[in-house]
């Protein structure tokens, strides 16, 4: 689409955006193990600890062995059968089993599981090696992405593949600090992800699950995206993680906040760590308050003024919400409004589908390399939209005289900071003269083959309007063509409106409306 870029400027090693919000909310410079483990640990952590209460940590070694033994032993009962699970468990080669543990952690950010297995399947099947990516191109990496949603995760995956491929020797680095800093999109997530499923290092992670689950056993309710109490949630992480089996520890506390500890409805008479969890007690405790002659309610030893990590004074516990007080809401911008027209451009064949034009996006910035049908971006009342859509048309297409598309709906697209608004249209070319070739940067498609395209889910949703429509026109068999000033009809009320929106203003067939 036409201005719609997105700049990305890196300064160092980039992250993708997934990494970089995470890293945001959720970044710690201590990813070190506890000292508990027998292992070193900064001292401005062990200060960072001393300042904070009890009630939100785990200074108990009893606890935390019950915390592992009963988290592990309900996954090894309860743990969904998942394909890179399989992959961890069989694959004796450690580049593999690493790369196995990448695709899906990065296909899992911002994405539910379910929609993962699909896509994640495919991509083992196709490419079941790092030299296998290595070797793909963008385009077929962004084919097989189409519909997963925030593309440059692909994008970046395939450029880590070639750089362990071409710079590293084929070989995976084998901890979570140098994943983190050799591998384009690494960040501390999925690096310690890898290192514990993959090498078993003694790491604990934090991803939105095991942030819901830390937040609630330790009642947190401070702002989670704040740096301290995002430095407190690794520090739990790498305390808790189980040394015997770190990454399958790190997969069950995940599991528990997929499954049980789950945003709006936990499951907490299923929860292996509900003895374990300061906000199921404090449930408990406000229960039995409520019952003439009870004790205080037990908290936080500071003062809730006082302590960083407690529900802020400004949002007190709210009995409705019981456990689900923790964690504390982010607050989140909304997305930026943006409008867009696009146009279905058709060409019909003697038989089948007509074909459709699709245009590639830059191979740089938002949906990079993705294919769309020709689109500009406007205000929503823009009085000039039609005129920047029929030329945006006919730099791809020729001249189109006396062209008039024809509007079929609305589409309501958001991506991740962004709520695009598409007005869809399309415009059929008269009769079945040969398709004149697309000028480079385009393509015309059947139908079946823009199914399979490195199409964005936007456009997927474009389309299903169009096809809504022409199911619909098909069943009155009369097809929308290109109109001429002739042969157009009195429009309706609505269509006037329309209209009124893409009256052609310029003639289509200036001097420079012409394929490029
Ligand atoms: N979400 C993120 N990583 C996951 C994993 N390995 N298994 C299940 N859900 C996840």
């Amino acid at each position: 689409m036409k201005k719609l870029r997105a700049s990305v400027r890196s300064h160092r090693k980039p992250l993708a955006n997934h990494e970089r919000r995470r890293k945001c909310a959720l970044s710690s410079s201590q990813a070190t193990p506890s000292a508990s483990d027998g292992q070193a640990k900064p001292k401005r952590e062990e200060l960072l600890q001393a300042s904070v209460s009890p009630y939100h940590l785990f200074r108990d070694m009893a606890d935390v062995t019950t915390f592992r033994r009963n988290l592990l032993s309900w996954y090894d009962q309860e743990k969904r059968d998942l394909p890179w699970r399989r992959w961890v468990k069989e694959e004796a080669n450690l580049d593999r089993r690493a790369y196995a543990v990448w695709v899906s952690e990065v296909m899992l950010q911002q994405t539910q599981v379910a929609t993962v297995i699909d896509y994640y399947t495919r991509w083992m099947q196709k490419w079941p090696t790092l030299q296998d990516l290595a070797s793909a191109s963008l385009e077929e990496v962004n084919q097989l992405w189409s519909g997963l949603g925030y593309y440059s995760r692909g994008r970046r995956l395939q450029e880590g593949a070639r750089k362990v491929v071409e710079e590293l020797g084929g070989h995976m680095p084998r901890t979570a600090e140098t994943l983190q800093q050799l591998l384009p999109g690494v960040g501390q997530y999925t690096a310690g992800a890898i290192a514990s499923m993959a090498f078993d290092q003694v790491t604990g992670v934090v991803d939105g699950n095991v942030l819901r689950v830390l937040c609630r056993v330790r009642a947190i309710g401070a702002d989670p995206s704040s740096t301290l109490v995002s430095h407190h949630l690794w520090s739990l992480a790498h305390r808790l993680v189980d040394p015997a089996r770190p990454g399958d520890f790190n997969q069950a506390a995940m599991e528990l906040g997929a499954t049980v500890c789950t945003p709006q409805h936990p499951l907490c008479s299923r929860c292996p760590v509900q003895s374990l969890c300061q906000a199921y007690q404090r449930v408990e405790r406000e229960q039995r308050s409520a019952l003439p002659g009870s004790p205080d309610i037990e908290e936080c030893a500071l003062k809730t003024r006082q302590c960083q990590l407690c529900l802020p004074p400004t949002k007190p516990w709210d009995p409705a919400l019981g456990v689900t007080n923790f964690p504390r809401k982010a607050s989140r911008k909304p997305p930026r409004e943006e409008y867009s027209a696009t146009c279905i451009l058709e060409h019909p064949r003697a038989t089948g589908s007509p074909l459709i034009l699709l245009v590639q996006r830059p191979n740089s910035g938002l949906l990079a390399g993705l294919w769309e049908f020709p689109s500009v971006t406007s205000e929503p009342s823009e009085q000039h939209q039609h005129e920047a859509l029929l030329q945006e048309l006919q730099r791809w297409s020729g001249p189109l005289p006396g062209a008039r598309p024809q509007h079929l709906g609305e589409v309501i697209h958001i991506f991740s900071h962004i709520k695009l608004t598409y007005q869809v249209y399309s415009l059929a070319l008269e009769g079945q003269t040969p398709v004149a070739p697309a000028p480079p940067g385009a393509r015309w498609l059947t139908w079946e083959e823009f199914h399979s395209a490195a199409v964005s889910t936007a456009m997927k949703k474009v389309f299903r309007v169009y096809e809504d429509h022409q199911r619909g026109t098909r069943k009155g068999s009369k097809r929308p063509r290109m109109s001429t000033p002739s042969s157009r009809k009195k429009p309706s009320r609505g269509q006037q409106v329309l209209d009124s929106f893409f009256q052609p203003r310029i003639p289509t067939d200036t001097p420079n409306s012409t394929a490029q």
